[in-house]
């Protein structure tokens, strides 16, 4: 089965299709590319609940790069496989233990629902000024003057990014996260490097209560710039994503639509159904398995490269009844929207206050707010794992 374009627009028509044989690990090939996955990449789709989740807290089913680079080579067929060439790959995402524990422990903490909590206020502060910037507007685009700009001020808030840089760094990250060539990949990723290791070295000179600073101090430079890149890059789009996939989710649903614009407090649930329904990060990172392994009745060989889909267990009837209804007054919190097992997401209370809080702002200003651009004009990111479109006209603006 290929994975193309159309697939990343809409996922489901293949999942249904692939539930229809029996929902079991299914070949595919990657058309479009992503960071280090080369186009044109053979490996194994993952799709059932239960599948997903034994591969998440299976130790076989494991991450390091350096040894996934040779299995990328092998699964193309061509010689040179996936990119390896940047150092920012090497993060907490791309590493099994021990490694991964000694990257990710120390960040736990600043994570943590309860941590988290103390940054409403200032996030609330950001989500007025940005729909201050669209007063009076009878159309604007909830991705580029919204949704964006809103998680790119939290996450670098947050990390401590200069928040005049996101002209530079979005732009590389878009390169990076999605369908680029491999002459840019390798520019874009020359670029953050450079940009982050830099900022890393000013930040261990100084004394800020901040992310960055945090890694400066503690890990050796590679390892603070890698790590930076991993918070960055997962940390803002994600977000957006939701935001946006989350109000087309509502403006299909009319009735729910309108029970949330009478009644905010509705708004965490509807988040949590938002990232059920949508599940802004539709295949995972990549897994490669150690040994053949049987997963749903298949024999998966060693040595393939597993994805787990997160958006086809999230729509699972054997774990959801009614699995494509949305209905915000009855979230389904058992969702793998934030994946599970050691690899988390270690974003998740930060996404889940930043949704709340946008949502919480649409809802209260921008009573009449619906969307403009018509269905067939919408343009989706060409990215196996973000899920998102590049605009969506929306209106009016905010009153005051
Ligand atoms: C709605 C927003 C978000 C969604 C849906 C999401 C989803 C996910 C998922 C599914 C994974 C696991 C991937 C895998 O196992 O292959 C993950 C990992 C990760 N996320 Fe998020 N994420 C979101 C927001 C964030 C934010 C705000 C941050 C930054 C603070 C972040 C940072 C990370 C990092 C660093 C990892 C790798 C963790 C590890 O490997 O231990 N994410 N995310």
């Amino acid at each position: 089965m290929e994975l193309d374009q159309e697939f990343y627009a809409d996922p489901h028509p293949t999942y249904r299709a692939i539930k229809a044989q029996g929902n079991r690990p299914t070949p595919i090939v990657l058309r479009t590319g992503m960071a280090y996955l080369p186009p044109g990449l053979r490996g194994w789709l993952v799709t059932a609940y239960q599948d997903v989740e034994f591969v998440l807290r299976d130790p076989r089913f494991r991450k390091s790069i350096d040894e996934a680079m040779p299995l990328f080579a092998a699964g193309t067929g061509r010689e040179g496989g996936g990119d390896r060439s940047s150092l920012l790959y090497d993060n907490m995402a791309n590493n099994d233990p021990p490694k991964h524990t000694r990257l990710r422990k120390p960040l736990n903490a600043t994570f943590t629902a309860r941590a988290v909590a103390t940054k409403r206020r200032d996030m609330r502060r950001v989500a007025t000024e940005t729909l201050d910037a669209l007063a009076g507007r009878d159309t604007f685009d909830l991705v580029q003057d919204f949704a964006f700009p809103f998680s790119i001020a939290v996450i670098c808030d947050t990390l401590g990014v200069p928040r005049e840089d996101r002209g530079t760094f979005h732009s590389w990250v878009q390169t990076i996260t999605g369908a680029a060539d491999h002459e840019t990949l390798r520019r874009d990723t020359g670029l953050m490097a450079q940009y982050l290791r830099d900022l890393i070295g000013r930040k261990r000179a100084g004394t800020a209560d901040d992310v960055l600073t945090q890694l400066a101090t503690s890990l050796a430079e590679d390892e603070a710039v890698a790590q930076a890149y991993a918070l960055l890059a997962a940390g803002y789009e994600t977000t957006a994503n939701l935001i946006v996939t989350g109000f087309l989710t509502l403006e299909r649903n009319p009735e729910q639509k309108r029970r949330l614009w009478s009644d905010p407090s509705l708004v965490p649930g509807a988040v949590e159904e938002m990232l059920r329904h949508q599940s802004p990060f539709n295949l995972s990172l990549y897994r490669y398995v150690t040994e053949d392994v049987e997963v749903g009745g298949v024999e998966i060989p060693a040595g393939a490269i597993v994805f787990l889909s997160f958006a086809a267990a999230n729509r699972d009837e054997h774990r959801f009844a009614d699995p494509d209804a949305f209905d915000i007054t009855t979230p389904r919190r058992e969702h793998l929207a934030f994946g599970g097992g050691i690899h988390n997401c270690i974003g998740k209370h930060l996404a889940r206050l930043e949704a709340e809080v946008a949502f919480d702002a649409l809802v209260r200003r921008c009573p009449g707010l619906s969307v403009v651009t018509p269905a067939d004009r919408f343009v989706w990111k060409a990215s196996p794992t973000f899920r998102g479109l590049k605009n969506l006209a929306v209106g009016p603006g905010p009153r005051d």
